[in-house]
């Protein structure tokens, strides 16, 4: 089978389409043939080995996993003796964590991690990139800031694939949001729900007389410092993405900014938050938007579109 495999840290050219053995299910492990994966900012940085303290986990001089790739949607095309919930044929979807691997044809997966059958709502297209905005955005609304109903969130980056998915959960779970993103990208983030949108280019919502209890910085522009007027009193700001100021602050000011790396929840409660994703999406309440999509071969070239900062929602690869 094709897998898109890196062997160095490096820029996409590192990228390559290899010819590789077709895994075959464990016992506890469905093989699934995957139509659509997803290609991701997290991806990319896996890829650089950025920051460099993450080679601690990922490889020292290069990465100890050399698969690419943690969405996935696809159809179960084999099943091992001990799986009970899945059927051969039936169309599945989830993520791989760190194990990776999804940006090839087939991949194997035990019964137990992150997947389920996918919403017949939507397409493998739509279902590919949940884990990445949805799962990571949902973990930080619910299990972190655990947000109330008519709470003010600020969602910046409210164009990305987290920011997206972001305004759309804070919506279902009775917020009200106040998108950020550029003017090019206003409607889009109306177009999801957001009740007011601040367009970072013109305006500075740091310095207004709004205040808000959440502050999610979903694209790791801002700082703790530059927003802690606009909190409430038990304001909290929280981002998915790790400098050595949010690090810092996030144990001196442990009430107040919050980090966390959604991949290393543990899984069961992973599943927990991805479940009520599923059931969001079967009633049709989320809508995942598709910037651009590439195939396999030319991953490279998602990788650098991924890099330039400016998708809007999330990236797909399609396998033929
Ligand atoms: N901790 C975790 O568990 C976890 C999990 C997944 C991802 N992540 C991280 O989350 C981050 C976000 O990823 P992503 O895929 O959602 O987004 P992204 O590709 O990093 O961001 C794309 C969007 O951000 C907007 N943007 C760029 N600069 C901005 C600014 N200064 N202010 C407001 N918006 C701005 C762009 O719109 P314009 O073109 O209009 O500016 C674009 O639509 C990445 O760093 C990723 O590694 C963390």
């Amino acid at each position: 089978m094709k897998a898109a495999v890196y062997t160095k840290y490096g820029s996409p050219e590192v990228i390559q389409i290899v010819d590789t053995e077709k895994p075959s299910p464990k016992p506890n492990e469905v093989l699934v043939k995957i139509k659509v994966s997803s290609a991701t900012r997290a991806d990319t940085m896996i890829r650089q080995g950025t920051p460099k303290f993450g080679r601690l986990f990922l490889g020292l001089f290069k990465p100890k996993n050399t698969a690419l790739g943690t969405g996935f949607s696809g159809v179960v095309e084999a099943i091992g003796s001990q799986i009970t919930k899945f059927k051969v044929g039936n169309e599945v979807f989830g993520e791989k964590l760190f194990s990776n691997g999804c940006n090839a044809e087939y991949i194997c997966i035990a019964e137990d991690m992150v997947i389920e059958n996918k919403p017949t709502k939507i397409s493998h297209q739509e279902a590919a990139p949940i884990c990445d905005g949805f799962l990571t955005s949902y973990n930080f609304l619910k299990d972190i800031a655990n947000i109330k109903e008519g709470q003010n969130i600020l969602i910046n980056g409210a164009s990305g694939s987290l920011g997206s998915a972001a305004v759309q959960l804070a919506k279902i779970l009775g917020a009200k949001v106040t998108g950020v993103c550029s003017a090019k990208n206003v409607s889009f983030v109306e177009s999801i729900g957001a009740d007011e949108v601040v367009d970072y280019k013109n305006e500075d919502f740091t310095n207004t007389q709004n205040k808000y209890d959440i502050i999610y910085d979903s694209v790791g522009t801002l700082s703790f410092k530059s927003c802690k007027n606009v909190l409430t009193q038990k304001g909290i700001f929280m981002t998915p993405v790790l400098s050595f100021g949010i690090l810092w602050h996030s144990i001196v000011n442990s009430k107040k900014v919050k980090f966390a790396a959604t991949g290393l929840k543990k899984t069961k409660d992973l599943k927990r938050l991805f479940l009520d994703l599923v059931d969001f999406f079967e009633q049709g309440k989320l809508y995942t938007n598709i910037d651009k999509s590439y195939k396999l071969s030319d991953i490279a070239q998602a990788h650098h579109y991924l890099e330039t900062g400016r998708k809007v929602g999330n990236i797909v690869i399609i396998n033929p």
